[in-house]
């Protein structure tokens, strides 16, 4: 298991650059240079429910990047001492969260829709999903 130390510092909210034109605008995310990884995984969410949060795990490994595409939504982050919300209400906003960092996912529009690139393919085996096993997880390191 991998024990190096990760906090909700080494999270980055970028602001990518758009190619703006009198059609609109474009953003590109290319793995390993924009991003700190090779994307092997994409999948997104949308239709969520305002009520429920979404989230509530962390990773063992994984590393992902979140854009909110349409809409808002905040994400809140915890290292086990420490937490912070971050708010995405721009398509060219994209929050790169590392491993061991819990994360609660709250949909504030209907509309919003939440693309996640990630650096591995899904393995149910690399979540964390009891916030008590996390902070166990996080105090042995
Ligand atoms: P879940 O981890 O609860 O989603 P969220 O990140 O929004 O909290 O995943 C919901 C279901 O989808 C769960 O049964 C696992 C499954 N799933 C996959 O099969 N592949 C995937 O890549 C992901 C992210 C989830």
């Amino acid at each position: 298991m991998n024990k190096q130390t990760y906090s909700i510092n080494n999270c980055k909210l970028l602001t990518l650059s758009s190619i703006i034109d009198s059609r609109g605008s474009l953003c590109v995310l290319e793995g390993n240079t924009v991003l700190p990884f090779p994307i092997q995984r994409v999948y997104y969410l949308y239709g969520c429910s305002l009520e429920h949060l979404r989230g509530g795990h962390a990773h063992i490994n994984l590393k992902q990047v979140f854009i909110a595409l349409n809409g808002t939504i905040n994400i809140k982050l915890d290292d086990g001492k420490n937490s912070k919300d971050i708010l995405l209400d721009k398509p060219n906003l994209a929050l790169y969260v590392s491993p061991h960092i819990w994360r609660d996912i709250r949909f504030l529009s209907k509309d919003a829709v939440l693309l996640v690139l990630a650096s591995d393919l899904y393995y149910e085996a690399d979540y964390i999903r009891s916030y008590n096993d996390f902070k166990l997880f996080t105090s042995s390191k």
